[in-house]
């Protein structure tokens, strides 16, 4: 007997070494004579990433099985709902462009050591980012940052995924000016009472700080109204993207039925027309004179304008460790260590990507108000089930005036918008101390207009009151 157990024992010892040695065998780190991002490649090819976050994953054979089947089913449908790396993983291959946000989530799951998970590469053998490989990552991840942006900034803090505002963006200043007047001007409304500014106000950081907007008769919106500083970082426009372009974007509200009730670019144009003067000061700059084009292309020239740089934490990444306080740059810390900054990333801190509202909570079941249109987000455009409640990404430049939060305008202190961030988006309780901290860091990120700090000089309480409770 007991000559058995000892036997049963050095064959335990003999399987563990040999399976440690195989799983060193085919744990291998990528030869470091091929190219950085080959090896990058390599790594999560062999991590089996795409097994579990792309529309077509590949289902290995035991996910036939009832229990374990099951299992792996729900962790590949969860996971490409929380990330699809298609389109990273075809960009590494063929060295396209990489998206920013998929640049920091994948840094942050790294960083994390989260992914692939225990379970995968336990029965994956290979597929566990070692240390190793976590190094390899990390380093392309950092220089690939850099080599992204081309914003001067240098040293450690190059590699930060928020990302400093441009001074001054090229556009036409002739246009500009016309655009700007067109922003101001209430003769694109049906009955001359609505313009841009009615509902972005330059003086109010960009938005009317109402829960949804009140168009022409006093009509009202379905959905909150984004700021137009800094839209010109987004990668296209409106909560659900359904315009590619500010110009596109700015041919919408003057026909919206809601919003200006235009019945046609036409009458609008010849309401202009008929303004000698604002006609030929037109003519001057688009030789073509009054068209669509060229009055939605004027509006986009004004909004490149649009951008505040020089925020207090835009300073900070420059270099001067002065500019924010130590509260607020341990908020900027937590923002990083709670995903944040894997959503709200680069110069507008979104803008960038679609994301779903209530990753890891259902928000919508939760919010305890009717579902709306507004609600299906993306899906409104593509009618693809993957799309439903994903919205783009709001930027956060500004965001302490730009009350109240979110696509349905339900959250009015940015306290709640931001602990409600971490409850459905995260799935972490943060203490009042720790939002406290997070809001402090976004205050910093209020910039500069022509030199202005932007402020809002709406009253809370007297709007709130007015206007968007009976609603
Ligand atoms: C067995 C399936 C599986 C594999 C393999 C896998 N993931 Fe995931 N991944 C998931 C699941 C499930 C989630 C959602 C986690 C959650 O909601 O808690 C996720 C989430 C993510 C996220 C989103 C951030 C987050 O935490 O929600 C990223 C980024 C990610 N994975 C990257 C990777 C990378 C990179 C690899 C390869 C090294 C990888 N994953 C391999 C299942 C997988
Ligand atoms: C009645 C109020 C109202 C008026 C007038 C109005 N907007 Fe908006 N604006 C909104 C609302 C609400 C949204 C969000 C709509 C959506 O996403 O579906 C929006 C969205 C936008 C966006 C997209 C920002 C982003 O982050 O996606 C821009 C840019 C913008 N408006 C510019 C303009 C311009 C230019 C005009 C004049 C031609 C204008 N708006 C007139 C309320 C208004
Ligand atoms: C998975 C992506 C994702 C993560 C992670 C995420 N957000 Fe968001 N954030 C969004 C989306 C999408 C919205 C818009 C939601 C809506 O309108 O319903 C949003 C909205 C916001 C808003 C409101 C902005 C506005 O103008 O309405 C704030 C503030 C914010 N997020 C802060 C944070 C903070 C702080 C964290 C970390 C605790 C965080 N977010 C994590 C995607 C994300």
């Amino acid at each position: 007997m007991k000559k058995l157990i000892k036997w049963c024992a050095a064959a335990l010892l003999v399987a563990v070494a040999a399976m440690a040695v195989t799983y060193r065998a085919v744990n291998r780190v990528p030869s470091a004579d091929m190219p950085q991002i080959d090896r990058v490649y390599a790594i999560f090819e062999e991590g089996g990433c795409l097994s579990c976050h792309s529309a077509d994953p590949k289902v290995p054979f035991y996910a036939k099985l009832p229990v374990a089947g099951k299992v792996i089913m729900k962790d590949i449908d969860s996971g490409y709902r929380a990330f699809d790396m298609t389109k990273f993983m075809e960009a590494l291959k063929t060295g396209g462009e990489i998206n920013a946000v998929d640049l920091a989530k994948v840094e942050k799951v790294v960083l994390d050591n989260r992914m692939p998970m225990a379970k995968y590469y336990l029965v994956h053998w290979g597929s566990q980012l070692t240390a190793e490989k976590r190094e390899i990552v990390l380093d392309w991840v950092k220089n690939e940052r850099a080599a992204m942006y081309n914003d001067g900034l240098v040293g450690d803090r190059a590699a930060e995924p928020v990302r400093p505002i441009d001074a001054k963006l090229e556009y036409d200043e002739a246009k500009a000016a016309l655009g700007f007047a067109l922003f101001h001007d209430t003769r694109l409304s049906v009955d001359n009472t609505v313009s841009c500014a009615s509902c972005h106000a330059l003086e109010t950081a960009g938005v009317d700080n109402h829960r949804y907007s009140h168009g022409v008769d006093d009509q009202l919106g379905g959905v909150n109204a984004p700021t137009v500083y800094n839209a010109v970082y987004n990668f296209v426009q409106f909560w659900d993207g359904r315009a590619m372009t500010l110009a596109d974007q700015a041919a919408g509200p003057p026909l919206n039925p809601i919003e200006m009730a235009s019945p046609s670019f036409d009458d609008i144009i010849a309401k202009l027309e008929k303004d000698r003067k604002f006609a030929k000061a037109f003519k001057a700059v688009y030789p073509d004179g009054l068209t669509q084009a060229n009055l939605t292309d004027a509006i986009e020239q004004f909004e490149r304008t649009l951008v505040t740089p020089d925020s207090r934490f835009d300073n900070w990444l420059r270099g001067d460790d002065e500019a924010i306080t130590a509260e607020e740059l341990e908020g900027y810390e937590l923002f990083k260590k709670y995903d944040c900054a894997t959503c709200h990333v680069g110069p507008n801190l979104g803008g960038l990507t679609y994301e779903l509202m209530g990753l890891r909570r259902h928000y919508f079941a939760e919010r305890g108000l009717e579902l709306t249109v507004e609600d299906n987000g993306r899906f409104k455009e593509t009618q693809e089930e993957r799309d439903r409640h994903r919205f783009k990404v709001p930027g956060l430049r500004n965001v302490e005036h730009t009350w109240p939060y979110y696509h349905d305008g339900t959250r009015e202190t940015l306290e709640e918008a931001v602990y409600d961030m971490g409850l459905y988006q995260v799935d972490v309780e943060m203490t009042d101390a720790e939002v406290a901290k997070v809001v402090a860091f976004l205050k910093t990120l209020t910039g500069k207009y022509n030199g202005e700090y932007i402020t809002s000089d709406n009253d809370r309480e007297h709007i709130d009151a007015e206007t968007d409770h009976e609603h």
